[in-house]
């Protein structure tokens, strides 16, 4: 095997998509995703943007053609467009995204852009001001509302929201939430509620939404038609007649995607996830940080530990807790 050898895993699954958190940090505290004080990682123990650099031109040496941006909030971290016009340099690489809160898309969707920057993924869970307070504990709708524009405006194509769907919560915005994607012209995915993280203060037993439910709700109001084309990922998605917007709805719960999984996760402390709803995780840091590491140790190290991802994750919403980690550990 040479450095050029793709990423196959044991059941013959191509990875060819990495997700890059570039900080465990962020400006809102998500009910779902965050409690309200957070420790968060020292500085010293996040991949500096050379460190992210080098393990992606090596991941993209290995064959993958996608990364996307996810945090944390990405946007949080100053250097964030320079590390976009970084990966754009990259030969092979066909697509960099990036996942957002949009709280600060109105200054950098033109920078992001101009760096490069393929697609956008917003979160939006409400569009009532209180309730998006509440749901994200520090965020000004007015001001993501104005980030999605600012997305829309620099000309990004394929620009997403995602809303996780919470009963109680904000589940009687579905319908709200889906024209207002039309009347943006973007696209909207809707999220079951992932058991990611402890300490949350927030019961997931009472709040769970399956992804049917969402739809059914959503079908008293639209004809969803079903679109054949996927993005490779977990999402299932639907068109609405006469529309720009496609809705998708993503179920980890209730749909077992697994077996056509092509994405691994990079921390932004540096560790190699090779799948969401699992612990185990490679160190990368702790090699990338030895003068002895050779771009072709990472990239024999990087396809030996993906030779191993698992075949499928687990999740269970009776227990409250299945994975320790956070969600701003892993990016989504
Ligand atoms: N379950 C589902 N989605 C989550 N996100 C964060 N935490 C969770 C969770 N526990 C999603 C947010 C955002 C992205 C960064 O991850 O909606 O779109
Ligand atoms: Fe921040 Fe996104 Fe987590 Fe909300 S879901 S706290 S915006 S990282």
């Amino acid at each position: 095997m040479n450095s050029s050898t793709p990423l196959i895993d044991a059941f013959g699954r191509k990875v060819t998509y990495l997700r890059l958190s570039v900080t465990d940090r962020c400006d809102f505290r998500c009910v779902y995703c965050m409690s309200e004080q957070m420790q968060f990682l020292p500085r010293s123990q996040v991949l500096s943007l050379e460190e992210m650099q080098t393990i992606a031109a090596v991941f993209v040496g290995l064959g993958v053609t996608k990364i996307r941006l996810t945090g944390g909030e990405p946007l949080v971290r100053k250097d964030c467009v320079s590390l976009v016009r970084g990966l754009s340099e990259l030969e092979g690489l066909k697509e960099i995204t990036l996942t957002t809160n949009g709280n600060q898309l109105a200054q950098l969707a033109k920078p992001l852009k101009e760096a490069g920057l393929g697609r956008i993924n917003i979160s939006l869970d409400s569009l009532n001001p209180e309730k998006f307070h509440a749901i994200t504990r520090t965020g000004q709708l007015s001001q993501v509302l104005a980030g999605i524009d600012a997305a829309v405006d620099a000309g990004f194509d394929g620009t997403k929201l995602n809303a996780v769907i919470m009963k109680g919560r904000n589940d009687d915005e579905i319908i709200a939430l889906a024209e207002y994607a039309v009347s943006k012209g973007v696209d909207i995915t809707y999220i079951e509620e992932m058991p990611l993280g402890e300490g949350i203060n927030h019961d997931r037993r009472e709040s769970f939404m399956s992804s049917d439910e969402v739809r059914s709700r959503l079908r008293e109001r639209f004809r969803l038609q079903a679109a054949f084309e996927n993005s490779g990922g977990p999402a299932r998605y639907y068109r609405i007649p006469d529309t720009q917007t496609r809705v998708g709805f993503i179920s980890p719960h209730s749909c077992n995607f697994c077996h056509a999984c092509n994405r691994v996760r990079l921390t932004a402390e540096g560790k190699l996830l090779l799948c969401l709803g699992n612990e185990n995780a490679i160190d990368l840091k702790k090699l990338l940080r030895d003068p002895e590491t050779t771009p072709q140790i990472l990239a024999d190290t990087i396809r030996n530990a993906v030779y191993y991802k698992p075949e499928r994750h687990i999740f269970n919403v009776d227990e409250q807790v299945s994975i320790v980690r956070f969600m701003n550990m892993t990016g989504g």
